[in-house]
């Protein structure tokens, strides 16, 4: 009777408990699973780098999952075959035993067991062994990841951490000692089955690059520039995420690997190497590229239109874009290069979208010409940047609100930033 309401308290009920919890896990992933087209998905590897990674990380998790069943089970097993028992309850199954003398009480302990040569020595040896094997290919998998295949005068890219987006200066006969050929900021566009040595920095503070479909994690530290590659097997877009804490907008810190055929990639390039034409009087954007000028231009540049003026940054934005002086000519240190921002699909450390349904219909090169354009978001990031995306308490990080520009401004600039394509 005891026994059977025990069972009505706790059986039935836990196992309740543990269908209703195995389904609300299966639900939460099959929720992830649909949440977004390009989830920072680590399993399902786009190009040689993951590969090597999930080829290492596979194999070691099959090792842990045993390990781990055999412990537990070892662990179950001993406490069901050595709990304690009651007395009487103990002497009624053990047949040989009538009057329970040699079982223990609740208050006793059974005899205490120290040392045993053979049990302590296995389970010394064989961990110490799996470990050892499993650092083995590790080490190797590590010099495998570092290694560039690309020849010197293959396009490199310098990626650069910043609160809080990433930017992209694209080096296209790898020579990283000149001032770069194209910047761009957010989506790091590039050629399908090629492979894109990176250097990994930072303007401020601790940063971290990863577009996990792609390779693994790269820390960008201001000072330093870490060298790390990129490549992918099939043409696409790749999300990626900052992964080292770096401040309020952290979890706002966004990036896409855009992956495109070798044609398209040319043509890509092609665009993006052509200044920007100031607009004349009766121009469409003309109005815009005034407003652009006369708000806009201290800390964003668009190539042949606006020159970066450290000079008059707002405080503390000249050290900020200091620590990349060679870059000075391109990049104003301090917010994104404007100069095709059209042509992106995202912008604000890609948190919002540029156009509607971007990426779903049209071709990556054709978005500008044929996009709807997501005004709503871009009017709101313009009007009130930080109502959008924390930034910075003390107003030197991130992009500043702009309370003064009345609507038909902002509707001029809209107009402006549509013509960068
Ligand atoms: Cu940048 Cu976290």
């Amino acid at each position: 009777m005891m026994g059977e309401q025990a069972g009505g308290r706790f059986g039935p009920n836990l196992w309740r408990r543990l269908r209703l919890a195995l389904v609300a896990l299966a639900v939460a992933l099959a929720l992830t699973a649909c949440a977004d087209e390009h989830p920072l998905d680590t399993l399902t590897e786009a190009g040689p780098d993951a590969q090597e990674i999930n080829d290492l990380f596979f194999p070691v998790l099959g090792v842990a999952i045993i390990v781990f069943f055999l412990v537990q089970g070892a662990i179950i097993y001993l406490a069901v075959r050595y709990r304690a028992r009651r007395r009487a309850a103990a002497a009624a199954v053990h047949s040989d035993d009538p009057d329970g003398d040699d079982l223990y009480g609740d208050d006793e302990y059974p005899e205490q067991v120290h040392g045993n040569l053979r049990l302590e020595l296995a389970w010394t040896i064989i961990p110490t062994i799996l470990l050892a094997v499993i650092s083995v290919f590790t080490l190797i998998s590590l010099v495998d990841l570092n290694e560039v295949s690309a020849a010197e005068d293959d396009l490199r890219v310098t990626v650069v951490g910043q609160q809080w987006w990433w930017e992209f200066q694209y080096h296209l006969d790898g020579d990283t000692s000149t001032p770069p050929d194209i910047v761009t900021a957010n989506e790091l566009v590039m050629p399908v089955r090629q492979q894109v040595p990176l250097g990994i920095t930072s303007r401020d503070v601790i940063h971290s690059f990863w577009i996990p479909r792609l390779n693994g994690k790269k820390d960008a530290v201001p000072g330093r520039t870490h060298p790390w590659v990129i490549e992918a097997d099939e043409p696409g877009r790749y999300m990626g995420q900052c992964t080292e804490f770096c401040g309020l907008s952290h979890a706002y810190m966004r990036m896409y690997a855009v992956v495109l055929e070798p044609a398209e990639w040319d043509e890509w390039v092609q665009g993006q190497l052509v200044d920007a034409a100031p607009l004349e009087p009766g121009e469409p954007g003309y109005e815009g590229q005034e407003v652009f000028l006369a708000n806009c231009a201290n800390c964003h540049v668009v190539n042949g239109v606006s020159d970066v003026n450290l000079d008059d940054l707002p405080d503390g934005m000249g050290d900020y874009a200091g620590a990349n002086a060679i870059t000075s000519a391109l990049v104003s240190g301090a917010a994104p290069n404007l100069t095709h921002v059209a042509s992106r699909t995202t912008f604000a450390g890609s948190i919002f979208d540029l156009y509607e349904d971007r990426a779903e219909r049209i071709p990556y090169l054709e978005v500008a010409e044929r996009g709807d354009l997501n005004r709503g978001d871009l009017e709101a990031w313009i009007r009130n940047a930080p109502g959008q995306k924390a930034n910075d308490a003390d107003g030197a990080r991130g992009m500043t609100a702009f309370p003064g520009l009345t609507d038909g401004e902002i509707d001029a600039l809209v107009e402006y930033l549509m013509t960068l394509r």
